[in-house]
């Protein structure tokens, strides 16, 4: 199963529910819990209801960001954060109407409960994501581990598929004040100049502000 499918997949079967963000008319941002009711190879998707002020925004803006979450709840990280990890999710949604309701009905048997009879089925309107960005986020292992994705024509992010706001460049003299700061001992020094391993980086900032030689870039 490929890196894509796999996180919306955990979406749709661990998380199934995710924060969803949309803008409202002043352009304000504005948050709802939503269901991940199916995915595919290429995306995932969700429903509402016409008359709700989410599908007002979806039909106006055509862009969501949502994060999805397992595991963390509470305060106590020391047992629970053996399972947190999130999947976070941004871009371009379309309203296919009807299309895949029957399935998302067979897939997901609670939502006949909430909307009984095909007439009420009437009002709720499916959307899928045509193209975006997404970052898979572990903090479960030691060290962190991060992984980006991308839906539909989306550029994947630079370097190793990840987002990687910092990148050691050539100016980089080995010194190892770097190694000595990073907070999850992602930077590989075997070679100069030394290499931060993307999977594992928090986006602190540590070794791009106290890099004595500036060798640190930030994207
Ligand atoms: C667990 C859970 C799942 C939900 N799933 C959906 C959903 O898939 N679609 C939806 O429109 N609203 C869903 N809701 C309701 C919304 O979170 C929200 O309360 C409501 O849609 C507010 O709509 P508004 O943004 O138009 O004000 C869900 C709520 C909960 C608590």
């Amino acid at each position: 199963m490929d890196t894509e499918n796999r996180y919306l997949k955990m979406l749709e079967n661990e998380m199934h529910s995710a924060v969803c963000a949309t803008t409202d008319e002043e352009n304000k941002p504005v948050t709802r819990v939503i269901d991940i009711m199916l995915s595919d190879e290429k995306t995932f998707y969700f429903l509402t209801a016409k008359g709700k002020d989410f599908y007002k925004q979806l039909m106006q803006r055509k862009y969501i960001a949502l994060t999805g979450m397992t595991g963390g709840e509470g305060l106590d990280r020391t047992e629970a954060s053996l399972h947190i990890r999130a999947v976070s999710i941004r871009g371009s949604v379309a309203c296919i109407g009807t299309e895949k309701l029957a399935e998302i009905f067979a897939a997901n048997p609670y939502m006949a409960e909430i909307y009984p009879s095909g007439k009420s089925r009437e009002a709720l309107a499916v959307f899928k994501m045509t193209e975006g960005r997404g970052e898979f986020f572990d903090l479960s292992t030691n060290p962190i581990t991060r992984e980006s994705f991308a839906i539909g024509d989306a550029e994947q992010h630079a370097e190793d598929g990840t987002r990687a706001p910092y990148r050691i460049t050539e100016t980089c003299t080995g010194c190892g004040t770097c190694l000595t700061v990073c907070p999850q001992n992602c930077i590989r020094h075997d070679a100069v100049p030394f290499r931060i391993d993307q999977r594992h980086c928090l986006h602190c900032g540590n070794c791009y502000t106290d890099c004595p030689v500036r060798a640190v870039v930030r994207r």
